[in-house]
């Protein structure tokens, strides 16, 4: 993918308040208009009406760090396709690591949100990714091909209930390869492993023969000084970048390799 078809996307994860998350989405969408690159921001969801007043005219997507897959009803905690749509958000992060190991999120709950979520009309970047157990028993093509094929098996059957499959909105299905090791933690995957990794999910990805293409994001202590040699990676089609995209330096900095 050229660089500047490159998705950057930003999860601001239980962080910012009121105040500092519209001051970062003023400037996030001040930076996105010079760049080339496709901007997404994922707030926590007391945050996202606020950003949505800021970011409605812009160029940047705003979208949920989780949804559930039903419209309405008895589910203590969660929110629905709806209700994020309601607000203007246009996509939603599920499987993020974070789900599944501290909230013990299974794949099939994952799946279900990601289906949901698509058949309610929201884009959706799912997460996959090894632990660092895995990872050293050289089990991550395993794991991360599970995950994937998991979720586009279930995504091929359920194609017929996608009403509006061919809808540009729909076609948003991204997935992002984040190495739980890599998260938070400033240890970064060598280049060498982003591009064997992404080059298995997009060759999974082409059996599926779907009409549309799946960008695969890569995620993990991305920042400002690895963005740029990451990004230029052919195979890598964007980055889901978590605590450089709270800080107005870094994520400046990181918007401006782009402009
Ligand atoms: P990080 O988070 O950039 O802080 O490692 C990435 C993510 O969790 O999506």
């Amino acid at each position: 993918m050229a660089l500047s078809n490159k998705i950057l996307a930003c999860n601001w994860k239980m962080n910012l308040k009121i105040q500092e998350a519209t001051e970062l989405a003023r400037f996030v969408s001040q930076k996105a208009d010079k760049c080339n690159a496709s901007v997404w921001i994922a707030p926590s969801f007391t945050l996202l009406p606020h950003v949505a007043k800021i970011l409605e005219n812009s160029r940047v997507n705003y979208g949920a760090q989780n949804v559930h897959w039903d419209t309405c009803g008895a589910y203590t905690g969660e929110i629905s396709p709806s209700m994020l749509k309601e607000i203007g958000c246009s996509f939603s992060i599920v499987g993020h690591s974070e789900r599944r190991q501290i909230f013990g999120e299974s794949n099939d709950i994952i799946i279900k949100r990601a289906l949901g979520s698509l058949k309610h009309g929201l884009s959706v970047i799912l997460c996959v990714g090894e632990t660092l157990q895995e990872f050293e028993n050289n089990e991550t093509v395993k794991v991360v091909s599970f995950q994937v094929k998991s979720f586009l098996n279930e995504l091929a059957n359920a194609s017929i209930e996608l009403e509006s499959f061919s809808d540009s909105k729909v076609k948003s299905i991204i997935i992002a390869y984040e190495p739980v090791w890599a998260i938070g933690t400033g240890k970064v995957a060598t280049n060498e492993n982003i591009a064997s990794v992404h080059t298995t999910i997009h060759s999974i990805i082409q059996k599926y023969s779907f009409p549309f293409t799946v960008p695969v994001l890569y995620g993990g202590s991305v920042n400002e000084n690895n963005a740029r040699s990451i990004l230029d990676l052919e195979v890598v089609d964007g980055a889901l970048i978590g605590g450089a995209s709270i800080d107005s330096r870094k994520i400046g900095m990181i918007l401006d390799q782009f402009s």
